[in-house]
């Protein structure tokens, strides 16, 4: 039977964990979960859920635990999760690693890795004012490092690229110094378990994925 990959993509915002998600979804074949794209998509349709969202991620603040973690209850327990997933931008504090362990028991299943990707909070900052992302599917630009083939247009959906409304200087300021209080201490959490992997978040995109997908085929020959 083939080994089933239930990954955790951990970094700061701006690390890279969105544009690396798509090429481990595409080469892996596993379902791609952005807790970022779910709020995002609930905000854009207004939904009940959208509208207590925004009033967190607008100013850079984290949407409560107990809203974050109904959600990936529910996105884990659907059929295409089987065959594995991709959790990128959660967890995020300690409360929804235990909570997320407890799911995945329930789901009879259990975590492949997580893997960090490291970067300094100089770089994050200059890369977030670079950045230009697509609201309709997900897919995240860089007019500096990656740009789509046509200026402001999503390469995969056609739909218009924007900067995001959280990507403003003090929003992001908020999700720095929340990343470093509240989701940091996850290294030690699953460094403890030994599900840690660490990837240089530096290098170029190519050079991050190969990276990444060395600790991906070394785990898949185990
Ligand atoms: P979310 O969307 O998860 O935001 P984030 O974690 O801050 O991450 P980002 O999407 O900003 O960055 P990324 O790491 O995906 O980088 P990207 O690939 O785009 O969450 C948004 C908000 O939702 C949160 O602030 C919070 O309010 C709420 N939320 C979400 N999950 C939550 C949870 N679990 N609990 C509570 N609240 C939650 O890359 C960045 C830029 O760099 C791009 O321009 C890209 O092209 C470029 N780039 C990427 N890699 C490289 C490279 N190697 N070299 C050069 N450029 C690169």
């Amino acid at each position: 039977m083939e080994k089933r990959l239930n990954i955790i993509l951990l970094g700061p915002p701006a690390a890279g964990k969105g544009t690396q998600s798509q090429l481990i979804e595409k080469r892996y074949a596993i379902s791609h979960i952005s807790t970022g794209d779910m709020f995002r998509a609930a905000i854009k349709e207004q939904t009940p859920l959208g509208k207590e969202a925004y009033q967190y991620t607008s100013t850079g603040r984290l949407v409560p635990d107990e809203v974050t973690n109904g959600l990936v209850k529910e996105r884990l327990s659907k059929d295409d999760c089987k065959k594995g997933f991709l959790l990128d931008g959660f967890p995020r504090t300690v409360i929804q690693a235990d909570v997320l362990q407890e799911i995945l028991s329930s789901l009879g299943t259990s975590l492949t890795c997580c893997i960090l990707l490291k970067a300094d909070d100089e770089l994050l900052i200059d890369r977030i004012a670079s950045r230009r992302v697509c609201l309709n599917c997900g897919a995240s630009y860089s007019i500096k490092t990656n740009k789509p083939k046509v200026e402001n247009v999503c390469d995969c959906c056609g739909a218009e690229l924007v900067f995001r409304n959280d990507d403003r200087p003090e929003s992001f300021k908020v999700r720095l110094e929340d990343y470093h209080k509240k989701t940091f201490p996850l290294v030690e959490y699953y460094k403890k378990k030994g599900l840690l992997y660490e990837v240089d978040a530096l290098l170029p995109i190519d050079e991050v994925f190969e990276n990444i997908s060395k600790i991906i085929s070394s785990l898949l020959d185990r």
